[in-house]
């Protein structure tokens, strides 16, 4: 049964959690999104605080939600009190006033779970800073499971930004937590990733992108998951440009057939737009993946797991 209040990093979910996560994803997947309307969440409302910018996030906590059947509002920092110089603190617990349930996004390390102790309703890490992304790695994990119909006995090669990618931070940890899963990170000199973010089956690679090709080949992972390149933690003044990695064609049709090619999106110059056409692309199949593994996760924590228990054809529907 499931017993927490909050969803903040992947460290405090068990492997049995995550997993009720996945099996009640597959169960709300018929439901999810596009005009369905279930009545799990009837009466209840949701607010999305995101003081970063967000597409996916934002609007897959907001359709799922809807398609629970409860309310959805969001707060936009433009335009708030903020601007008169209202803290965040305040914000969020006059936001609690309103809601059952808060999805926040801060650009500060840690924030969110400094923000969990304030209130007594369930908050969800929708990306504190570098940190993590947790939601981010569940529905990857579900993408993984819906290709491969395993999570265990995976190779993946993550590629990129290692240092600050927090969906890459989240997605390291929570594939570790499943049997025999291999990670090879590949990431330029200065990006590597930090070292409490290593798991017992990571192998770090650090090289100059100009060998990705060869290295990729030699690999032959199962998954190739792209991360972007975090422009905006960069310290002030460094050069981009020094960093830059693509994954373009020549480097697929070095790859297996079976081998998939993942990224969080949005993607800036890493992911050549020539590749989008191959059977292997799934990022788009990871947003979409995104909707019913919250609706789950958003059930879960206002506590309607009853609801989701029994067979599907029998969903309350509004
Ligand atoms: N993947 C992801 O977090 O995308 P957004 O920044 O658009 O929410």
């Amino acid at each position: 049964m499931w017993d927490k209040r909050d969803l903040l990093d992947i460290n405090s979910l068990s492997r049995e959690e995550i997993e009720l996560i996945l099996h009640y994803a597959r169960i709300l997947e018929p439901f999810s999104g596009k005009g369905n309307k279930l009545g799990i969440c009837k009466g209840e409302i949701l607010i999305t605080a995101f003081f970063e910018p967000s597409t996916r996030t934002e609007m897959s906590f907001a359709t799922a939600m809807h398609t629970l059947g409860g309310d959805v509002q969001s707060f936009k920092p433009l335009g708030s009190s903020l601007e008169k110089g209202e803290n965040k603190e305040d914000t969020i617990c006059t936001l609690e006033q309103y809601c059952d349930i808060l999805v926040i996004r801060d650009p500060e390390i840690d924030s969110v779970k400094r923000y969990a102790d304030l209130v007594n309703i369930p908050v969800i890490n929708a990306g504190d800073g570098s940190n993590e992304h947790p939601t981010q790695a569940l529905l990857d994990l579900y993408t993984i499971w819906k290709t491969f119909n395993t999570i265990n006995g995976l190779k993946m090669a993550i590629i990129g930004d290692l240092r600050y990618g927090r969906n890459l931070h989240s997605l390291i940890k929570i594939f570790g937590k499943f049997d025999n899963n291999k990670i090879i990170g590949i990431s330029p000199p200065g990006l590597e990733l930090p070292n409490n973010f290593k798991t017992g089956d990571f192998k770090g690679i650090i090289t100059e992108m100009d060998k990705l090709n060869d290295i990729l080949a030699e690999i032959r992972s199962d998954i190739v998951y792209v991360g972007r390149l975090r422009k905006e933690y960069l310290p002030l003044g460094e050069n981009p440009m020094k960093y830059k990695y693509e994954i373009n064609r020549d480097i697929l049709n070095k790859l297996s057939e079976k081998t998939i090619i993942m990224h969080a999106f949005p993607r800036v110059d890493e992911l050549n737009p020539e590749v989008d056409s191959d059977p292997r692309f799934l990022p788009f199949k990871q947003a979409r993946y995104g909707l019913q593994t919250r609706m789950a996760i958003i059930a879960l924590l206002l506590g309607h797991e009853k609801e989701l228990m029994i067979s599907n054809e029998e969903l309350p529907t509004n």
